[in-house]
């Protein structure tokens, strides 16, 4: 079941002019929370937004006994919510409905994890390095910013030991083009014996470009879809994903029930 909390500001620190990360107090959400959940924050009390956002759960705050003291979202500045959340004061309260939905399938050794994040899209991945870490699986990260200003948290996954492939759009860090360029190399000279799972999360032509990468070296691919949710609930179908099952038909799915982890392989991508 979601937690529905009052969750106190912590902190809040900008990474940039747009980009923040908000330290939320809410312990019961963060002790429930699996990699790739989020949940629906109001980023005030007035009436204006009316409704909540999705935000991914960035990261597990834990206090000196190790036990879930809270969270943080990693957000872009897009519109009213985010905006909000980027001048929100520690002390202000949120409220936070989560965790919701279903996270990835966190594989195990000897599968490598070869995550691809753009932009925002980073924010499903601290907590999922943290697992794989755990369960030492040997873990990449494609990670492709505009510039080489907005690739944040770099530091953050080395002291996890996950090897990172950047790139940016205007060559100022990393290789120059898109995230799903060297992916798509890495996985043309790897042994088709030899297993890796993708997991991407970022902008939609993104993630239909790292789903058909992965389908064509015959790899499986799980894709955090960012649908706009306006309830994260299952009752206002305003977040649903066209898909194929396994049988082939053709069938919509809420995206904030079944996902937003989907099997890349069987969203309709156009
Ligand atoms: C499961 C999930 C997890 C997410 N995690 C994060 C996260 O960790 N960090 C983060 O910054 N954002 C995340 N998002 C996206 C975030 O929910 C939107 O940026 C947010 O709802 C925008 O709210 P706003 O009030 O600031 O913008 P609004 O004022 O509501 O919208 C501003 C503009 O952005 C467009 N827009 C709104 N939502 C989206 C969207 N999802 N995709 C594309 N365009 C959109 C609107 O159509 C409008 O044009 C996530 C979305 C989902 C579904
Ligand atoms: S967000 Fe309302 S049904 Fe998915």
């Amino acid at each position: 079941m979601p937690i529905d909390v009052a969750a106190e500001v912590i902190a809040n620190r900008p990474l940039s002019s747009d980009y923040n990360v908000l330290a939320l107090a809410a312990p019961a959400i963060a002790a429930a929370t699996a990699p790739g959940q989020f949940v629906m924050l109001k980023a005030n009390a007035a009436s204006d937004p009316l409704l909540r956002r999705p935000f991914s759960v960035f990261e597990i705050l834990r206090g000196g006994d190790g036990a879930p003291t809270g969270i943080t979202i990693f957000s872009k500045r897009i519109g009213v919510s985010t905006r909000l959340l980027y001048d929100a004061r520690p002390g202000q309260r949120l409220a936070c409905l989560g965790p919701l939905g279903r996270p990835f399938t966190v594989v195990e050794p000897p599968a490598e994890a070869w995550m691809v994040a753009g932009g925002v899209g980073l924010a499903a991945f601290a907590t999922l390095a943290e697992s794989l870490r755990a369960r030492g699986v040997t873990s990449t990260l494609f990670y492709g910013a505009r510039r080489a200003a907005e690739l944040f948290y770099l530091d953050f996954f080395r002291a996890l030991d996950v090897e990172l492939v950047l790139t940016t759009e205007d060559g100022s860090a990393g290789e120059t083009g898109r995230v799903v360029a060297p992916l798509d190399r890495r996985l043309a000279s790897r042994s088709t014996a030899a297993p890796v799972m993708i997991y991407a999360c970022g902008p939609e032509g993104m993630l239909a470009a790292a789903a058909r990468t992965a389908a064509k070296h015959g790899r499986p691919c799980q894709v955090s879809v960012e649908r706009v949710m306006g309830c994260g609930l299952g009752g206002c179908y305003s977040c649903v994903v066209p898909m194929r099952g396994d049988d082939g038909a053709f069938h919509h799915v809420r995206s904030c029930l079944a996902g937003p982890v989907l099997a890349g392989d069987q969203i309709v991508w156009d």
